[in-house]
């Protein structure tokens, strides 16, 4: 079933952004009409790549009023919850494959007073949520490997993201999808029932001049 275009939320991911410019980065995305500000954080062992810490938050912090939704691709997930949530993300989002204790992981988000996100990998079944569906505030499908931007969207994912459709039912969970995501990609994620979209490339891709077009157009794109 079809999402009204209304609800659609936009995350773009600030690993497309300049880097050297993260500030004015992420006060271009807010006033482009951006609903959340999506952080990657990696560590070079979850994944084949090292970006931002917690102090980069912080430095960011009071450039939006934005909610800031931090995606860990990392291991050792209990201190850097701590971390991340004392530098000002408001959603923290762990990996179910890089998490021993998921369930105490994600209690602890909680205790913390911050929403709590689970994330799976392509290869991962939706199985994985079954019981610590009802600790979390959001689900977050990975529709390419994590580790970088602009890669290629994996089709396999439609079918996990209308499977955790189901899962959710009539729970306050919003499911999130992240990797590859453009104007073709949006509309299948969208139909297979997500309704908050992380996008890098895509909506970089024009310099700062075009994100408040390209968030749109994916908000829109129904
Ligand atoms: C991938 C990251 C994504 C990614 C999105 O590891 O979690 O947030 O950078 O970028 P695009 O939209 O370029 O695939
Ligand atoms: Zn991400």
């Amino acid at each position: 079933m079809k999402q009204a275009a209304n609800k659609i939320k936009i995350s773009p991911s600030i690993l497309s952004a300049n880097f050297a410019k993260l500030g004015e980065e992420v006060i271009a995305l807010t006033e482009a009409g951006a609903d959340y500000i999506h952080i990657d954080v990696m560590d070079g062992h979850f994944v084949p790549n090292l970006t931002i810490g917690p102090d980069v938050v912080k430095s960011i912090r009071s450039y939006s009023n934005l909610i800031f939704d931090v995606h860990l691709m990392t291991y050792n997930v209990d201190d850097l919850i701590v971390k991340f949530a004392n530098s000002g993300a408001d959603i923290i989002t762990i990996h179910a494959e890089a998490s021993t204790h998921l369930d105490r992981s994600l209690k602890l988000i909680k205790s913390l007073g911050k929403k709590a996100g689970v994330s799976l990998v392509p290869s991962s079944s939706e199985t994985m949520l079954n019981y610590i569906i009802d600790q979390v505030d959001l689900i977050l499908v990975m529709t390419v490997n994590p580790g970088f931007a602009a890669q290629e969207f994996i089709l396999s994912q439609l079918s996990k993201i209308e499977k955790i459709k189901k899962l959710i039912g009539n729970r306050s969970i919003e499911l999130e999808v992240d990797g590859g995501i453009n104007d073709i990609t949006a509309k299948q994620v969208i139909s297979a029932g997500a309704d908050t979209l992380v996008s890098g490339n895509y909506i970089f891709k024009d310099g700062p001049s075009g994100y408040l077009k390209n968030i749109a157009a994916l908000r829109n794109i129904l």
